[in-house]
């Protein structure tokens, strides 16, 4: 079947525990979901992503999925589901899935199977090895030293079997042998299996990973987290494995968004580039590190220099070859205001993010809560976390620093703060739930930031993310037009232009706490700007006031 035209889209993530409790028992489910429908697509975005619904043992929050083919029971059923799918088709949304393929959990049935012996048909789903045994006494080493993405050892020994289980995320979460064909083919019958019920396409998590190099050597001892990447990403059986899943998004015209955790331009475009493409667009990781290394635990002062360097990098590197998937926040990161933008100016810093990346080439993500600009949570202890990988690196690095200083690390760094309720209004849990407890945190600042309030409000975040997405979605230059960056160097300016048949939008956003000045970065740009958005209730070519975002077009004459 033929694939709709994916560029144009702009994606709404769910992370349906935190979304919106529709039954009354303090979790999120399909029945908020469905609930709030009306809401996504006043949003104006045209599909929506889930983060993994099946049932899981939620070690990693359904990233540990122990069945492919059913509905959590705490999220609902099938059934509804399908209600759902089908009323956001009604309001022309599209519905993508997470395809959770590098791993499932420990307690998916091929996995209990599997650790029986060596012998039975699901004995070689996984990732099994021998561990290595040392010349004098009893103990064993691992068969390998790579490093769990999410620190520790990326091997768990399973006393049944008596071998090691590789798992390159928490030990709940055991790698599929990808090279065995029967795995493959069970795959291809889980992407059937939504497919066939009406579901648009997958994200596609840490797909980038599947293909493992078959001798798994030793990665560099020294280097922290991904030692073993080399020998795991971008691997020798990855085009040939994801050539096959593409077969059957084909046969739908489905679209597939692969996840590549430290990916780069170059190997990104053998994914994404060519109408034979394994992928349609890929989410990568670079611009989510301009204040930090590796992982948001590493954390350094924010720089906007960086944040620029890794947006045109991927803007001018795809460029006329594949297609940017453009966000700023989704169920893995802190939010964006309490990174890049500055809770002082709260308002301004939330819609000049908003303005700094809906414009790019690419489709644009927004995730729950991003929209209302939502800020990181602050828990006291570690205890109160639930995130897998904040605890295990809480636990591995710094351990001799002052227990604040590794709070202060969890509270810049923590997933849980994309991860409490959405704040839909001012009651009791911010009208997340009618339970007395929801099941995690509401964040204290649900009395100012709240979709009811700033629905009513011209002004919000909100309604500057719905003129925004609508801007975009009318305008051919902002969705295809090319794109050029200025002023790389400045520390406090983002400006980029988009071009199309002689049209020009310029877009001119602040990242600094003062007033400043701007100047046209070519003296043809001609005069008669007109223009199209901008953050404060008015605006002067020239100035830019703090976090102030403008968006200029000079008509094709
Ligand atoms: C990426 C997902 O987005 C993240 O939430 C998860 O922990 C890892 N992959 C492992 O599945």
């Amino acid at each position: 079947m033929e694939q709709f035209d994916f560029r144009r889209m702009s994606i709404y993530q769910i992370w349906v525990r935190s979304f919106c409790d529709g039954n009354g028992d303090g979790i999120g489910d399909l029945y908020g979901v469905y609930d709030k429908l009306d809401y996504i697509a006043s949003l104006g975005v045209d599909a929506i992503w889930f983060s993994p619904i099946y049932p899981s043992p939620n070690a990693d929050f359904g990233y540990d999925v122990a069945d492919y083919k059913d509905i959590h029971p705490d999220y609902g059923t099938l059934e509804q589901f399908q209600k759902v799918l089908h009323r956001a088709h009604e309001l022309g949304l599209k519905v993508i899935l997470d395809l959770v393929i590098n791993h499932t959990s420990d307690q998916h049935p091929w996995f209990l199977e599997s650790r029986k012996g060596r012998d039975n048909p699901y004995s070689d789903y996984y990732i099994w090895r021998d561990p290595i045994l040392k010349r004098r006494g009893k103990k064993h080493k691992l068969p390998n030293n790579w490093s769990s993405q999410f620190a520790g050892p990326a091997w768990a020994f399973d006393a049944q079997r008596g071998q090691y289980y590789l798992h390159l995320f928490s030990k709940n979460q055991p790698d599929l042998n990808m090279d065995n064909p029967r795995v493959r083919e069970e795959i291809r019958a889980v992407m059937r299996f939504w497919l066939d019920m009406g579901v648009d396409g997958f994200r596609e998590d840490v797909i980038t990973y599947i293909s493992k190099h078959r001798d798994l050597p030793n990665g560099l001892p020294w280097l922290p987290v991904i030692n073993g990447m080399p020998y795991y990403k971008d691997g020798p059986n990855i085009m040939r494995f994801l050539g096959e899943y593409r077969a059957v998004a084909r046969e739908y015209g489905a679209v597939q968004i692969g996840e590549a955790p430290m990916t780069n331009v170059k190997s990104a475009l053998r994914y994404v580039s060519g109408e034979d493409r394994v992928l349609d667009m890929l989410i990568e990781f670079d611009h989510m590190m301009a204040d930090c290394f590796l992982t948001e635990y590493l954390h350094h002062a924010f720089s906007l220099r960086k944040l620029k360097r890794a947006f045109s990098r991927w803007q001018y590197g795809l460029a006329g070859q594949g297609w940017n998937a453009l966000y700023l926040e989704n169920h893995d990161h802190p939010r964006v205001i309490s990174r890049y933008g500055s809770l002082r100016f709260w308002r301004e810093s939330g819609t000049a993010l908003a303005a700094a990346y809906l414009f790019q080439q690419g489709c644009p993500f927004v995730y729950q809560g991003q929209e209302i600009g939502m800020t990181n949570i602050k828990l006291h202890s570690i205890e109160q976390y639930l995130d897998v990988a904040s605890k295990n690196l809480y636990a591995m690095f710094h351990k001799r620093e002052s227990q604040e200083k590794r709070m202060q690390r969890i509270h810049v760094s923590s997933r849980d703060s994309a991860r409490t309720p959405v704040q839909w209004s001012d009651a009791p849990n911010a009208g997340f739930t009618t339970a007395a407890e929801p099941w995690f945190y509401v964040n204290q600042n649900y009395p100012e930031i709240n979709v009811a309030r700033e629905e009513d409000d011209p002004d919000s975040i909100l309604n500057f993310y719905r003129r925004a997405l609508a801007l975009r979605k009318g305008s051919d230059t902002l969705l295809f037009g090319d794109y050029r960056e200025f002023f790389p160097r400045s520390a406090s300016l983002y400006m980029y232009e988009r071009t199309w048949r002689g049209e020009r939008v310029l877009v001119v956003v602040s990242f600094w706490h003062f007033n400043q000045r701007w100047r046209l970065p070519e003296a043809h740009f001609p005069q008669g700007a007109e223009l199209l958005l901008s953050n404060y209730p008015d605006a002067a070519m020239g100035t830019l006031r703090p976090y102030e975002a403008q968006v200029w077009r000079w008509r094709a004459r």
